[in-house]
């Protein structure tokens, strides 16, 4: 049975009851899916106790984001943790993650947060990192599960416990897709069956980008904009960015790059934005 508490003193005593275990924690901001259900799904299988949060940070929205419209599920978070086997979830109140009110000391990000989501969403990786590491001080695990399709997110909190010394494992579970190819996300159930339809172009570009990575980063750059140019053209969807980064630190690879990288967009499905990314391997022409 997954039980849920609401403070860190209710927490406490599953903590206690795993002191010599191995624990986990997946956090969230709720409204569920399968791409979650993954992340608890590995957290279950790593470790002893498995700790969900849902906690929709107030500090990661900008002043015009959805902070206000996004949807909170909680009765059917609770299902889905349940069938995932999570020992408890913790859903605390906004008092008690910031309670000093608007923080005054905060988590910087650095370069990696001013670029690509961080260019888009001023402020937003620094309220990412800031309540990732009060959840991790919260929570206190061993490990903590973060999903691949917020790969600018999950690169930033590999940083941030490496510069700052944070003795856990950051583990990073792939993303998950619905059949057609559309990225689960929580934001998907914004999107109206027609938008939902223009929305896989997102998912298509990054394919076609992938079917290119034989022939260097400007070939992989040019196929994923072939294909959201035209519903960019025709007005159907709105692209913040297309990019191919060093996933170490999310600069742009040069043309003659090879080896790891992620291929990275964000756009505007009418008012939903969507993101998503592919991790490839590059191999440059040059080298060939
Ligand atoms: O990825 C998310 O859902 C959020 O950014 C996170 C990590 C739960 C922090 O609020």
């Amino acid at each position: 049975m997954t039980a849920l508490v609401h403070t860190r003193a209710g927490l406490q005593p599953f903590l206690d009851g795993f002191a010599n275990g191995k624990r986990g924690v997946a956090m969230t901001m709720g409204a569920l899916h399968e791409g979650h259900l993954e992340l608890l799904k590995k957290a279950r299988h790593d470790c002893d106790l498995v700790v969900a949060t849902i906690f929709v940070n107030p500090l990661q929205f900008g002043p015009n984001e959805d902070f206000d419209r996004y949807p909170r599920t909680l009765d059917d978070d609770l299902k889905l943790c349940a069938e995932a086997g999570v020992d408890v979830v913790y859903a605390p109140a906004v008092e008690e993650v910031y309670p000093g009110g608007q923080p005054i000391v905060k988590v910087t990000p650095g370069p990696m947060g001013e670029v690509l989501e961080g260019a888009f969403r001023p402020g937003f990786f620094t309220g990412v990192l800031t309540i990732v590491n009060k959840l991790l001080n919260l929570t206190d695990p061993h490990m903590a599960f973060f999903g691949q399709k917020d790969a600018q997110q999950l690169a930033l909190v590999r940083r941030m416990v490496l510069d700052l010394n944070m003795p856990v494992e950051i583990v990073g579970v792939p993303t998950v897709r619905d059949e057609d190819g559309l990225a689960k996300s929580s934001r998907n159930r914004y999107l109206s069956p027609e938008e939902r339809t223009t929305a896989l172009t997102l998912s298509r570009a990054l394919f076609a980008g992938q079917e290119k990575t034989t022939d260097g980063a400007d070939a992989v750059r040019e196929a994923a904009s072939a294909v959201l140019e035209p519903a960019a053209q025709a007005g159907r969807i709105d692209v913040d960015y297309l990019a191919l980064v060093d996933p170490r630190d999310f600069s742009e690879v040069s043309p003659t790059f090879s080896g790891e990288a992620v291929l990275a967009l964000a756009a505007r499905v009418g008012t939903t934005r969507l993101i998503d990314n592919l991790p490839l391997i590059l191999t440059s022409p040059g080298a060939r």
